[in-house]
């Protein structure tokens, strides 16, 4: 008999994009599937945590025993992970959180206007909430005793990894080895934490998302 990895573990997992409203039916998102995020919820799952899964908009079916709540921009994941994080000890951020929102939304559809040629609308924009930098920055007692974070670059993976690592005060950053594995099944994760650096080889991101949880069950 194995005794579950995370038995009686909490662990409270971000996923997805976010999207940001310009108007009723327009708005701003990036290309996050959600498949690390929800691999990871699963696996924590299937490890014995009790998982809350915060999700952007995507099309995936919930994993089996996780609790999911559905948000669409940063500043409802932010208002629905901060007051759920003190009641977790395990905080992984894998979500593609847009960095700036329109800082208005128009409240009806934006037309195209003649009489004014047609000029294209100007937005003003604004910075979200770090969800992640923001719970890792918890008191002591309410903050979880394990924060990781993701890291999607195009070049210098381990440099800007170590950088998030220092800036966001957490205790492990994965970054997504290139190419970009939006809506891809497969990719490959370079773990980072104080002592240095790892290779997860490429695999699908369900046995990588297994790798990931044995790895923060060894940390707590
Ligand atoms: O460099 P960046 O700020 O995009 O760092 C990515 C990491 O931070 C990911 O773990 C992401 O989920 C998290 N993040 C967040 N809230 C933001 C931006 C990023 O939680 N507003």
């Amino acid at each position: 008999f194995q005794p579950k990895l995370l038995a009686g573990r909490k662990l409270l997992i971000t996923a997805g994009p976010t999207f940001e409203a310009l108007d009723p039916v327009r708005g701003i998102t990036n290309l996050s599937s959600g498949k690390m995020g929800f691999a990871i919820a699963r696996a924590a799952a299937e490890a014995g945590a009790a998982v809350t899964l915060v999700a952007g908009p995507v099309h995936l079916p919930t994993p089996r025993h996780v609790r999911r709540i559905d948000v669409q921009s940063a500043q409802q994941m932010f208002d629905a992970v901060l007051p759920l994080a003190a009641q977790h000890e395990l905080f992984v951020a894998t979500a593609a959180v847009a960095d700036w929102r329109p800082l208005a939304a128009s409240a009806h559809k934006i037309k195209k206007d003649p009489s004014q040629g047609n000029r294209p609308p100007a937005f003003e924009m604004t910075e979200n909430p770090d969800i992640l930098a923001s719970v890792a920055a918890l008191p002591a007692g309410q903050r979880p005793r394990l924060c990781v974070g993701f890291a999607a670059e195009s070049q210098d993976l381990a440099r800007h990894g170590r950088d998030k690592l220092l800036r966001k005060k957490v205790e492990l950053v994965v970054g997504n080895i290139g190419p970009a594995t939006f809506g891809r099944d497969d990719n490959a994760l370079l773990l980072i934490d104080a002592e240095g650096e790892r290779e997860l080889p490429r695999a699908d991101k369900l046995s990588l998302a297994r790798q990931l949880v044995a790895e923060i069950a060894r940390r707590v």
